[in-house]
Formats: structure tokens, sequence, C-alpha cells
């Protein structure tokens, strides 16, 4: 059977803006959200949050409906950040990994706290604009995105988010009520003069909630920080169509002209969803997972540059709706990246750039102080492989009425794009590039 495990996390440090002042007001502060419950999801919400809507429609629709209502806005963003992660110095001889849904969650996150210009630019970053929708509704949009994530049942796949907010600050509680009902946000008090257990609170959770993939996300932790905001994302799922473990065998992946390296080359003759989009001279092969996730790894013909300029939402849905099953033979190496993102420049460069400053208007978050982001950190892992001796032969009966039909040889030996989709909610979940699988 193979198996592909990602998973990731975005993380904000907010600082109190006026420097040298430690103290952050000393009223005792509500309970951040969910502090009652140990469970990150599906208390308390999804109810009472009506207001606005009609209530007539069914529920199931609804809720398609609403989680659908900014995937456009979504998926360009992905790209878009994609485009800037990748321009980066460097980047093309490098392994790209990253969640797209998990960044876009921390900042509509910090965008209900936001005012003035800082809101708009958050609002607007994302790609939404005012007129066509309000914030209310991307709000509830993201609800229902996180909402029908969580509910999936045959593949182990949870979103969620934290606050992790100091001893002695004190947020608006419409703040934490909205962090919890939109963004399932769980709430933790920490003494942040207390860095260092501060630190490993932080990293406890992180590491629980991505079952010990990443057990060191904060590395070092400024007294100062008065709130710490956490998204993540967990994912796990089984291949449809298993790869053989002993087909598995040592083959080349051609990184550039230059450098070839040794891979664990994963290999399956099957029906797989296949599309070859002429337009853009690439390959497109579709993994299902169970429910409505799959993989999309997509292989340039003319090297990765071309594809990584053109690539956007329209090429994604063609792709979707064009895909069809074709006996194949697959090469696929297995591979295990990690890889850790500073996204401050970057989202700065993307126009992001009030939060991060000392104009930041968080007064949706507190109106006794000035407080900014100083830090916006994500990280992501993906493994792929097979899981050695449960291997079926249940399915992987490729039995087809063309078997005197060439077959069509897919070689992912070079560069290559990973998209991780949910369709249901037209959500990308991850998204990257893998240049070199063996780089760790
Ligand atoms: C990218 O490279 C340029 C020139 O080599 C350098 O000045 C710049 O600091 C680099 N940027 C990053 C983010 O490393
Ligand atoms: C928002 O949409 C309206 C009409 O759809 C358009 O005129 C306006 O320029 C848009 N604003 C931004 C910031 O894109
Ligand atoms: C996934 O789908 C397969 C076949 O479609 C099924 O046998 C299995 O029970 C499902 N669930 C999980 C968790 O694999
Ligand atoms: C990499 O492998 C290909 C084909 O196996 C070969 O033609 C090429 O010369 C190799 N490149 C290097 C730098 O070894």
């Amino acid at each position: 059977m193979r198996l592909l495990l990602c998973l990731c996390i975005v993380l904000l440090v907010f600082w109190s803006a006026v420097q040298g002042d430690g103290h952050h007001g000393r009223q005792p502060h509500p309970r951040p959200p969910g502090q009652d419950h140990s469970k990150g999801h599906g208390q308390g919400h999804g109810h009472g949050h009506g207001r606005g809507h009609s209530h007539g429609r069914g529920h199931e629709k609804h809720h398609d409906k609403d989680s659908l209502k900014i995937h456009r806005e979504n998926m360009d963003f992905a790209f878009r950040l994609y485009k800037h992660i990748s321009a980066q110095n460097n980047s093309q001889s490098k392994n790209v990994f990253f969640s797209p849904l998990s960044v876009s969650v921390a900042l509509a996150a910090l965008s209900v706290g936001a005012r003035g210009p800082t809101h708009q630019q958050l609002f607007e970053g994302l790609g939404f604009n005012e007129t066509d929708i309000t914030e209310e509704e991307v709000n509830e949009a993201f609800q229902h995105i996180f909402q029908d994530l969580n509910k999936k049942t045959d593949v182990d796949l949870s979103l969620g988010s934290a606050l992790f907010v100091d001893d002695n600050f004190k947020p608006r509680a419409e703040f934490l009520e909205s962090m919890k009902r939109y963004f399932q946000a769980e709430g933790f008090s920490t003494d942040f003069v207390k860095a260092e257990e501060a630190k490993q609170q932080i990293n406890k959770y992180v590491e629980e909630k991505t079952k010990g993939k990443i057990p060191k996300l904060v590395d070092e932790l400024d007294p100062q920080t008065i709130m710490f905001l956490v998204s993540y994302i967990y994912f796990k799922g089984k291949w449809e169509v298993p790869f053989e473990p002993d087909q598995t065998k040592a083959g080349t992946f051609h990184i550039d002209d230059k450098t070839n390296v040794t891979v664990q080359m994963m290999t399956e003759k099957d029906n797989f969803l296949v599309y070859h989009d002429e337009e853009i001279s690439t390959h497109v092969l579709q993994l299902h997972y169970n429910e409505s996730v799959s993989m999309l790894l997509v292989l340039p013909e003319k090297g990765m540059k071309g594809l990584e300029e053109v690539i956007c939402r329209e090429h994604v849905a063609k792709w979707l709706r064009w895909m069809k099953k074709r006996e194949c033979k697959v090469f696929l190496p297995k591979f295990s990246i990690s890889a850790s993102l500073q996204l401050t420049d970057i989202l700065t460069e993307m126009g992001f750039t009030d939060m991060f400053s000392n104009s930041a208007d968080f007064s949706g978050i507190t109106e006794d102080h000035k407080v900014k982001v100083s830090k916006f950190v994500h990280q992501a892992t993906l493994d792929v492989d097979e899981a050695g001796a449960t291997a079926t032969g249940a399915t992987g009966v490729g039995i087809t009425l063309y078997s005197l039909r060439p077959y069509t040889t897919l070689k992912f030996d070079r560069p290559f794009m990973v998209i991780i989709c949910d369709q249901k909610t037209k959500s990308i979940l991850f998204l990257g590039k893998i240049v070199d699988p063996t780089e760790k």
C-alpha cells in the first residue's frame, strides 16, 4: 500500500509595538476561546451563526455552497504565493512545499482583528473585493471549509488553529469569539515572560497536532510576545490504487543538466487518471485518496520554470474536468521532505506591509495597546512512500478492454509539481514542487 502523509503549520507572533513596554495591561482577561475544551474542533460552532442568511435551504447544500464561495480567491492566492516563494533566490534548485490554505486561514484570522488600511491590505491581499463579498461572508466560508474538511472520516485530515494569549493581555471578547467560531481556535493562556516555558507549550501543542512531525516549530520566543497564533493542517491518506512495494527499485532522478541523484522509484501499471495539457506541454496524474481528496502530480515536458510562470487556477480546473482513465505505467520516487519558510519578506513583497509595521492597526484585537505581527513562519512536511508489509493485492488489478493499446509511461524522474486538493471545497491543501527528492 502506499501512504502519503503531510502536514504543516503557520504561525505568527505578535509583539507589542511599543518598544520597551514589557507590560501589556493588568486586567484579568476573558478566557481565550475553547480553553475549556480538550478537543480542537467540533465544539460549539456551526450553530447560531445564521445571522443574515436565509434558513430555508437544505443544510448540506447550504454548506457546500458556502465553502465554495471563496474557492477562486483562495486558489488564486495559492498560486500567487507559490510564484513569490518560487521567485526567491535559489528556489530553482530547491524543493518548495507549503499549505496555501493554512496561510490563507492565518491571514483571514488576522483580518478579523485588523481595521483601517491594515484590514484592507489583508482582505484585498487575499483576493477579496468588498463590493463583491463582505467580511462576514468570507469568515463564514472559512468556517464551512473547516467544518467540511474536519468531518471527513476516511482520510485523516484536520485543520485547526490556536491562540496562545499572554496572562496579562486582554484581547477583545469579540475577537476571541470570532476566532473560535470561524477558525475553530483553541485558546490557551501563556506566560510569555517565561519565554522558555511558553516556547515549550507551543511546541508541544504543535507536535501533538502534527502527530510528531513538527516537534520544534519555535526556536526562540521573545519575552515581549503577547499573543501567538498557530494555524495547522494535518493530512494522511491512503492511495486508492496502491503501489506494489516489491516493484520499488533504485532509479535515477534528473535534477538538472548537471545533477543526477539516485532515488527509490516506485512503479505501478494500472488505470490512472491522466491528462496531457498540450497548451502548456505538461502531463498531469491524479492520484485519489478516499473521499474527495486527491493529489495532482504535474510533470512539465519543457522544464519547471515555464510551468511555474503560467500555472493558475484555470489549469487546475481544466485538468480536473478532463482527466481520463488510461492504462499507464507510473514511476514515482519515494520521498520525505520538510520545508520551512520565513514568510515575512514574501508577504511584505505581496503587499501585506501594514501588519508588520508600526502603523499596524489591530484595534479589533485590542484597543489598549499598539500591536503588530513580528513573525510569520510556515513549516510543512511531505512523505510519499509505501507501508511495506501491509500491501494487499485487493486493488490495482488493471483490467482494460484495450490491452493491446500501448500504455502511456509517466516517469516522474525530473522536477515535478505537487498539488493536494479537496474537490468538495475546491481547496488547495498543499502545493509545492519536488526538485530533489533526496533533499530532506
Ligand atoms: C537574493 O540575491 C540578491 C543578489 O544575490 C541579494 O542581494 C538578496 O539579498 C537575496 N535575497 C534573499 C532573500 O536572499
Ligand atoms: C472591486 O470590484 C469592482 C466591480 O466588480 C471594481 O470596480 C473594483 O475596481 C474592484 N476593486 C478592487 C480593489 O479590485
Ligand atoms: C477507503 O476506500 C477503500 C476502498 O474504496 C475502503 O476499502 C476503505 O475502507 C476506505 N477507508 C479507509 C480509511 O481507507
Ligand atoms: C544523468 O543521467 C542521464 C541519463 O541517465 C545521462 O544522460 C546524463 O549524462 C546524466 N548526467 C550526469 C550529470 O551525470
